[in-house]
């Protein structure tokens, strides 16, 4: 039997995260679900393992390396050789250049880049000796078309998108792949916390608002967390095994 592969997926209490984690879990893997202390790591370990998945939950914070690289010993330990890494964690306070706080940007640039740096790094040394893996990581469709109030949230994207590319090109000569996804609109907590109505919040996504510059959604629907999910499941499997260094947008055609 082939070696089953061992995922570790961040950010796996929300709601990409989560669905990323069932959805490796689903295609055979095991998969460590990490996200930040206080967040229901083990209502999500224990619903996949009712599926007769594997999970194991982990509390650890990506803005410390500490933790991310005793995260990666914890899971190499208890599931077996990480092959593979979703970085979903993530976190958006809106604001313009006017108003974002240098607190506001320190902790986007700390989650949304560092964050996915210290992940890659942790990784990437272990793959690296077997000469194999595979790594998504998840940034935005604001990393590439500007957005009102998205300042510090965008330039913080473009930053691990950026260092996605890099990291790939370096990791390709191992054998390992590294790819991003670019979501726009999809139904989660975090965009459920930007609209204060939900209902004019979706019709703004969907039609555009042409007072901030934005275009709407082409195939008019918001995204829910498995579009995105699947994507990673696909971009982590065999299936896409020459494909590395790509940025894919999931958005429904939002950022034409
Ligand atoms: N929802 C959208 O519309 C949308 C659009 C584009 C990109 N994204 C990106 O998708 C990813 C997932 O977002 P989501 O919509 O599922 O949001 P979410 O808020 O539901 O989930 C984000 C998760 O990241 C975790 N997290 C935050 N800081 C962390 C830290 N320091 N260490 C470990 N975990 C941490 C949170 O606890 C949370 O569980 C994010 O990177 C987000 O920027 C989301």
């Amino acid at each position: 039997m082939a070696p089953h592969d061992v995922a570790l997926v961040t950010g796996a209490a929300g709601g990409i995260g989560r669905a990323t984690a069932a959805a490796l879990a689903r295609e055979g893997s095991a998969v460590g679900l990490l996200d930040l202390p206080g967040c229901d790591l083990d209502g999500v370990a224990a619903g996949l393992r009712r599926a007769g998945l594997t999970a194991l939950p982990i509390e650890a914070d990506v803005r410390r390396p500490d933790e991310v690289d005793a995260a990666v010993e914890s899971v190499e330990a208890r599931l077996g050789p990480v092959t593979q890494l979703a970085c979903v964690a993530g976190v958006l306070a809106p604001g313009g250049l006017l108003t974002t706080t240098d607190a506001d940007w320190a902790e986007q640039f700390a989650v949304n880049s560092t964050g996915v740096f210290h992940c890659l790094r942790a990784v990437a040394r272990i793959m690296t000796r077997r000469r194999t893996g595979a790594i998504v990581v998840v940034t935005s469709n604001a990393a590439v078309v500007p957005r009102q109030q998205m300042l510090a949230y965008a330039a913080s994207k473009a930053a691990s998108t950026a260092l996605t590319r890099a990291a790939g090109l370096e990791l390709a000569g191992y054998g390992i792949r590294c790819n991003a996804i670019l979501p726009g609109s999809t139904d989660t907590p975090m965009q459920r916390a930007v609209w204060p109505d939900p209902a004019a919040g979706v019709r703004a996504a969907l039609d555009g608002e042409p007072e901030t510059y934005r275009v709407g959604v082409p195939l008019r629907r918001i995204a829910a967390p498995d579009d995105i999910a699947d994507v990673a499941a696909f971009l982590l499997s065999e299936r896409a095994r020459h494909v590395t260094l790509q940025t894919v947008a999931v958005d429904g055609g939002a950022s034409l």
